[in-house]
């Protein structure tokens, strides 16, 4: 698997630190109010798993499943529920959690059909953030790290479903690309 990266972009170490400021802020912003952090499926997993635990207060967590590239590296604009969330939001402070924003196709489809819901506030937390790639206005509350028009995997983030497990954000070699 690793003979497949090309080069690391965000250590381990630097997405643990990342991580427990990101949970530091979200503890500030949100105590008191038990907000729902919504993860994106599948690529917010990981990062959803060590935010929460970085977050010390109440909160409940609840996940969604839109479509998103299938096995291409590029977005199609055309997005679908796939797996609806199991709780009600209405009149909860909602936290989108999101591994990279790279049009903001996804993220603007998923505001509009949550919002639609009522909650109380929805706001947005992405790891990454590729904002040269932007085509949809979408406000990004919390981000992680600005990258750069690359196609990453790790850390939750797929190639054809594939180097989801690596600890570190890495780009892979431009020969593994398929179509
Ligand atoms: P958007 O709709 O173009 O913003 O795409 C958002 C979704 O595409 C993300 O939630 C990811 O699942 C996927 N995606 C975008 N860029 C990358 C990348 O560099 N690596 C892996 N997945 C990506
Ligand atoms: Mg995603």
């Amino acid at each position: 698997m690793e003979a497949d990266i090309d080069h690391v972009l965000i250590t381990e170490e630097q997405l643990g630190a990342k991580v427990r400021e990101l949970g530091a802020r979200l503890t500030e912003d949100y105590d008191g109010k038990v907000p729902i952090l919504i993860g994106a499926l599948n690529g917010a997993t990981l990062f959803m798993s060590d935010l929460v635990r970085a977050c010390r207060i109440l909160l409940s967590i609840d996940f969604i499943a839109v479509s998103s590239y299938g096995s291409g590296t590029r977005s199609s604009g055309v997005v679908r529920i796939l797996k609806d969330l199991d709780r009600n939001i209405e009149g909860r402070h909602v936290l989108i959690v999101e591994d990279i924003v790279d049009t903001g196709l996804t993220l603007s489809y998923l505001i509009e059909s949550l919002s639609a819901r009522q909650p109380a506030s929805i706001k947005i937390c992405a790891l990454l953030d590729k904002a040269e790639r932007r085509v949809a206005n979408v406000p990004l509350d919390y981000t992680g790290f600005q990258i750069p028009d690359e196609f990453v995997v790790g850390y939750g983030l797929d190639y054809d479903d594939l180097y989801r497990n690596l600890p570190y954000i890495g780009v892979l070699k431009p020969e593994l690309y398929r179509g």
